[in-house]
């Protein structure tokens, strides 16, 4: 039976990660992994969740275990736009929409946003799960230069003024892949030129929290927005745990009103277990020292991964930071192919996600993307030494 004839539109526009294939080589325990996108599994609150879970399923069972409201469980949203007011976004539980992770925050937005053929600027590089939203709406994506302090406002201006863009996709907090901090000034540049040439943005901000320097501004960039342009994005997943999918929207009212009919449509209303769980640890004061520790765990990793990069690749390649979030990105000289060398790092007993999958116009062959996230010290130390032998 051929199926390609029943197949939508859309769904012939489909692209596939391109990194999942590359993740899968993570589950080797001779291979020391700087590939992996996801938490340390270290960092979940697991007694919390476990006491919690157990609670709200016995004692809760008519909310915790049936149908909820679409908008989310009424006091998580509340809680949401506290967390969200704290990170400068001004909203009330009314401008929040909870949904099944950010993930499907993005698929809302592209699905009650796009047409086909619509243009969305999305950062060089971006996140592989945002394009594919996108894509999966047959929308037409641009690349936008990114520099040290974020987007380049004169690259954004050049594509604003050749094509008509529609959405700008933007991670200004420790953006994944890049690991990159987005200036204030650099947030106002781009908000002024979606002003300009009238298109709206999502920011998506599942990082802000992960901060591993003093000093690091990561106020929203929808702080800055008086005219309601900005879908702003948050996630529970990497400072509690991504098994829980349990993230949010705060953007206008009449946006989010067709954004919760659209996730009607999509699923109802996201887990009441995982927003129930969600909720009561916020309730008892056990977010902040929760993400307190979190950000111990992985500043004394990101420290070590920085160093080793220093001491084995200064003058052969440049990398970000990462003063937050979970991600470095490194570029090698000009003519590397991270890519074509990947088989020969795994079988050095190392492994990185290669950088080009995460540039939509084709260019980034000679970065990749490294995470500190999921080995020890010793393994981070050996594992760049074993990177450096890969490209000696
Ligand atoms: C930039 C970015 N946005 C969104 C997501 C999706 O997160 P979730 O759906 O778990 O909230 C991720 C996950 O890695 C991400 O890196």
């Amino acid at each position: 039976m051929q199926f390609d004839t029943f197949f939508s539109r859309d769904a012939r526009s489909f692209r596939p990660s391109a990194i999942r294939a590359f993740a899968k080589l993570i589950n080797d325990p001779s291979i020391i992994s700087f590939a992996g996108g996801v938490p340390n599994p270290e960092t979940f609150p697991v007694e919390a969740i476990a006491r919690i879970a157990a609670q709200v399923v016995r004692e809760r069972r008519a909310v915790s275990l049936q149908y909820g409201p679409t908008r989310g469980l009424p006091r998580l949203c509340e809680a949401i736009a506290g967390i969200s007011r704290a990170r400068g976004v001004e909203c009330t539980a009314e401008d929040v929409l909870t949904t099944t992770g950010s993930q499907q925050a993005l698929d809302l937005i592209a699905h009650t946003l796009l047409d086909p053929g619509d243009v969305v600027a999305v950062e060089l590089p971006t996140y592989i799960g945002g394009s594919a939203s996108f894509f999966a709406r047959s929308a037409e994506l641009v690349g936008v230069a990114q520099d040290d302090e974020g987007i380049v406002p004169e690259s954004l201006r050049e594509v604003a003024s050749r094509t008509r863009i529609k959405l700008l996709y933007t991670i200004p907090n420790f953006q994944n892949p890049s690991g990159r901090l987005m200036t204030q000034e650099r947030r106002a540049a781009v908000l002024r030129l979606a002003e300009e040439f009238d298109f709206l943005v999502i920011e998506d901000d599942p990082y802000g929290e992960l901060v591993y320097v003093d000093g690091a501004d990561t106020t929203s960039m929808k702080s800055r927005d008086v005219n309601g342009r900005v879908l702003y994005l948050g996630s529970f997943s990497k400072v509690l745990a991504p098994g829980l999918r349990c993230g949010w929207i705060v953007a206008a009212k009449p946006l989010v009103e067709r954004l919760e009919i659209a996730k009607q449509a999509a699923d109802l209303c996201s887990g009441m277990l995982d927003q129930s769980i969600v909720d009561e640890l916020i309730a008892g004061g056990e977010l902040a020292p929760q993400i307190e520790r979190v950000r111990a765990f992985y500043r004394g990793k990101r420290g070590v991964l920085i160093e080793e990069l220093e001491r084995h690749f200064s003058g052969r390649a440049e990398w970000t930071p990462a003063d937050g979030g979970l991600f470095t990105f490194v570029t090698m000289h000009e003519g590397t192919d991270t890519a074509s060398r990947i088989n020969d790092a795994v079988a050095g007993g190392v492994a990185y996600i290669p950088g080009g999958p995460f540039f939509v116009d084709g260019s980034g062959a000679n970065t990749m993307r490294l995470t500190f996230a999921k080995e020890g010290d010793e393994r981070i130390r050996e594992g760049v030494a074993r990177l450096a032998r890969v490209f000696a």
